[in-house]
């Protein structure tokens, strides 16, 4: 028999793959669905999009989180400034390039540059440190993912060689926002950050965390419109996942099948973004990352930072750092995704314009 429910849901994923913006409902019928059948399409239609334009292709990017000083007190984060239990590093540039080094031998052409909001590291420092690695490594992109700065600051990381940057909105909704964030941090300006990195000419990634303490549907609705607006080259979404030392320590994880069906709704929306399986949804379970890849995510990024710092980056609880989430494990990720049918490429992965 027909289940008119499941076909409920395919019309909608239908409209969604032919461009039709999504209406509130149909974002709540596809995402409160119990329905597997029509989920399942949902997953599939994902895939498929995403096949179309970068094959069987995984990217890669070699993940350097380089400090783990924070100047900011975000209530979920396990860096925060307010939290005395973590332990703080700084890495050298020359231990940065010996990162990139290491990990150009694995494969790896972009390297992400990661941390808090740490005022040591200058413009100048920055642009030294981006500078070094694209004289050094003239096939490889660069990815900062530092937080809010001036758009001078952009300005001057963009003239040194970066090519990207990662700074996800964590929820377009003021209220929330106020709610996951203290009163210094305005989302105004972290939107506005967004758009002067594409205006530099970035190509740039903003994203959030699903199942945040106090996000809503109407919340989640919101950050899709955000995103339909700023037209990011790069969606990063991960389950929420509650530090011990924060205050929302004691609250729920987002869940494995709510960041799938978001990780499709935001391919189907955007064909061509860059959309990474992340760390946090291999954290929450174990197949996460292929189950990322086979709802339509196209990227992975193993932790490339030195082995003794890689646990002071404890941005939640239990996150993974080791195993094959290690770039030094990339012959273990490569087998894995071609357990499922994927190949991870050595290339740069940019944003494909057509
Ligand atoms: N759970 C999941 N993701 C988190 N991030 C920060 N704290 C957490 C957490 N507790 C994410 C934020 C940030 C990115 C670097 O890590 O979305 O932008």
């Amino acid at each position: 028999m027909v289940n008119c429910v499941g076909q409920m849901l395919e019309k909608i994923v239908d409209g969604l793959e032919s461009g039709k913006e999504l209406a509130k409902d149909e974002l709540a019928a596809l995402l409160l669905s119990d329905d597997l059948a029509g989920t399942d399409y949902l997953k599939k239609r994902a895939r498929y999009v995403a096949d179309c334009i970068y094959g069987k292709d995984i990217y890669i990017r070699g993940l350097i989180e380089f400090t783990s000083y924070c100047r900011n007190n975000c209530f979920y984060c396990g860096i925060r400034c307010g939290n005395q239990n973590a332990q703080r590093y700084r890495l050298s540039k020359e231990q940065i390039m010996t990162c990139c080094e290491y990990g150009y031998t694995l494969g790896f052409r972009t390297f992400v540059l990661q941390g808090g909001e740490d005022a040591y590291y200058t413009e100048e420092k920055i642009c030294s440190i981006v500078y070094g690695i694209k004289s050094r490594f003239q096939d490889c992109a660069v990815t900062l993912s530092i937080g809010e700065k001036s758009r001078e600051n952009y300005q001057a990381y963009y003239h040194a060689g970066a090519d990207r940057y990662l700074l996800r909105h964590e929820t377009a909704n003021q209220e929330h926002y106020e709610r996951l964030h203290p009163k210094e941090l305005r989302l105004e300006n972290r939107k506005k950050c967004l758009y002067d990195l594409k205006e530099i000419g970035y190509q740039v990634g903003a994203g959030f965390m699903v199942g945040s303490p106090f996000q809503t549907l109407d919340t989640i609705y919101e950050d899709l419109q955000f995103i339909r607006e700023l037209e990011p080259h790069m969606v990063g979404i991960g389950p929420f996942i509650p530090h011990k030392d924060t205050p929302f320590a004691g609250t729920r994880a987002g869940t494995l099948e709510m960041t799938l069906r978001l990780l499709s709704i935001i391919r189907l929306m955007n064909p061509r973004v860059l959309l990474p399986a992340t760390t946090a949804l291999g954290t929450i379970h174990p197949m996460g990352r292929e189950l990322g890849i086979e709802a339509g995510a196209n990227v992975v990024m193993p932790n490339l930072s030195p082995v003794d710092v890689r646990k002071k980056y404890q941005l939640y609880d239990n996150k993974l750092c080791t195993g094959d989430e290690a770039a030094e494990s990339l012959h273990n990720l490569k087998k894995r995704m071609a357990d499922i049918g994927y190949r991870i490429v050595i290339d740069r992965g940019d944003f494909r314009r057509e």
